[in-house]
């Protein structure tokens, strides 16, 4: 009976922090438009080079989202369930990130599930996947221009053409995603790449919630001053 009650009372304590989240990610406002992204992406893809393309992404993104971005943004080695890629944040925090992949060599793999809602635009090469949870034994194949939709807990088989690179944007509980990130890096050996990473990321956290402090700040301070 006492077992049961302990097992319990974990059962509700994790659901009542599922819930939690869920209605925290429902209610949270967000830095970053999805759609804007999108037109972003969709310049970047239609640029005649890939290192055209990169540019115009990373300008395109400074004009709109600037101030909580990374000063200097460079690519760093990424191991996701056997992806190997390259990853450019251009954005990454708790609840939001904004990055290009790219696959200098062709890769498949299963990045898995994630708590998060993420579209990715892919600048250049092909991109096919499989989705595990239908019945079907269909492919779907995306070119360059076109847009794929990565939902909450959905799983899929990912195959990347040699020299593929795709701008992603995506919404989410991101902590549980890098549990496969440092996963990955770990098994295949690769710690200090992961912690390479996220010590480039936490520069890049405190650079993002320092300017939106600030814009609360000066917002109340307007506030209380009459202005608004
Ligand atoms: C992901 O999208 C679904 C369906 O549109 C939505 O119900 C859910 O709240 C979204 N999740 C997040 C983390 O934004």
């Amino acid at each position: 009976m006492a077992l049961l009650s302990s097992k319990l009372r974990y059962l509700l304590l994790f659901y009542a922090l599922f819930q939690g989240i869920q209605f925290g990610l429902r209610w949270k406002s967000y830095d970053i438009s999805p759609k804007q992204f999108k037109t972003i992406a969709g310049k970047a893809a239609g640029a005649p080079t890939i290192s055209q393309s990169m540019s115009t992404l990373t300008s395109g993104m400074k004009n709109y989202y600037g101030p909580i971005m990374p000063r200097h943004i460079e690519w760093h080695a990424i191991q996701l369930g056997g992806l190997s890629l390259r990853i450019y944040p251009m954005l990454t925090m708790f609840t939001e990130f904004a990055a290009a992949f790219s696959a200098p060599f062709p890769t498949s793999g299963r990045p898995g599930l994630h708590w998060a809602n993420s579209t990715c635009t892919v600048l250049k090469g092909k991109v096919s996947r499989f989705n595990d949870d239908t019945q079907d034994e269909s492919v779907d194949t995306f070119s360059s221009g076109m847009v794929f939709r990565h939902g909450q807990f959905e799983s899929y088989v990912y195959d990347l053409e040699k020299d593929t690179f795709v701008a992603c944007y995506g919404r989410g509980f991101l902590p549980i995603s890098s549990t496969v990130h440092v996963t990955s890096g770990i098994s295949l050996g690769e710690p200090l790449s992961v912690l390479k990473f996220y010590i480039a990321q936490v520069g890049n956290y405190w650079n993002a919630l320092s300017h939106t402090l600030q814009t609360l700040f000066q917002h109340y301070k307007a506030r209380a001053a009459g202005e608004l």
